[in-house]
């Protein structure tokens, strides 16, 4: 079996946190989770990370969304690594982390060649009957954008709810705000029924508040 795709479910797996023992996705059935991972433990970067995703964690919770991080390192050095972070920055991090031996990494593609032997910054979204929705991934030298993060989540959400898709920049879009965009028409009666009508541009370009 190849790395994951958008769209495959999520492989069952059971791993060993901070938080105990977890079997996913099984253990989130009905909830959104993000899984993340980061090159290593005590790293520069991972720390601004960690920081940065502990401080949006109550949005992400709101969401109905959890959070795992990972990487290969043993769980005492993730230990460690919380107590400095909490120590140190006064941030506890709530959610919990995954100690990988390298099977979790095999399992979602997260080595990358030229990237050395440490996982790359990935992210995972899956929805809560454990498909996955998105998948990113960064290199080692770039930190990620935890408010695109949270914005994607919201995002996946909103077209979930409302059938509909999600414009560049939103909820900022230069076109059309906070719009969403509608399904283009499928039949020539939809679209002849669309030309002109407030909100479309043409046929297959119309936005709606929500
Ligand atoms: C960092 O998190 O600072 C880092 C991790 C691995 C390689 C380079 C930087």
């Amino acid at each position: 079996m190849g790395m994951p795709l958008i769209g495959d479910k999520f492989p069952e797996m059971t791993v060993v946190t901070t938080h105990g023992v977890m079997n996913l996705p099984k253990d989130l059935k009905g909830k959104w989770f993000i899984l993340f991972s980061h090159p290593a433990d005590f790293t520069p970067v991972c720390t601004t990370e960690f920081h940065a995703f502990q401080q949006l964690y109550p949005q992400f919770r709101e969401l109905n969304t959890e959070l795992i991080g990972m990487s290969i390192d043993q769980i005492y050095s993730h230990i460690k690594w919380i107590e400095w972070i909490d120590a140190n920055l006064n941030t506890k991090i709530e959610f919990p982390l995954i100690a990988d031996h390298g099977q979790v990494a095999e399992m979602l593609g997260l080595v990358h060649p030229g990237a050395g032997s440490s996982t790359v910054r990935a992210v995972f979204f899956v929805d809560p009957e454990g498909t996955i929705r998105a998948i990113l991934y960064y290199p080692a030298e770039l930190g990620r954008n935890f408010d695109e993060i949270l914005r994607m989540m919201k995002g996946f959400q909103l077209a979930d709810k409302e059938k509909v898709a999600i414009p560049a920049n939103w909820p900022n879009n230069e076109l059309f705000g906070s719009d969403v965009i509608v399904p283009p028409a499928r039949t020539v009666k939809d679209a002849e029924a669309r030309r002109g009508k407030e909100g479309c541009l043409d046929w297959w370009l119309c936005h709606r508040s929500i």
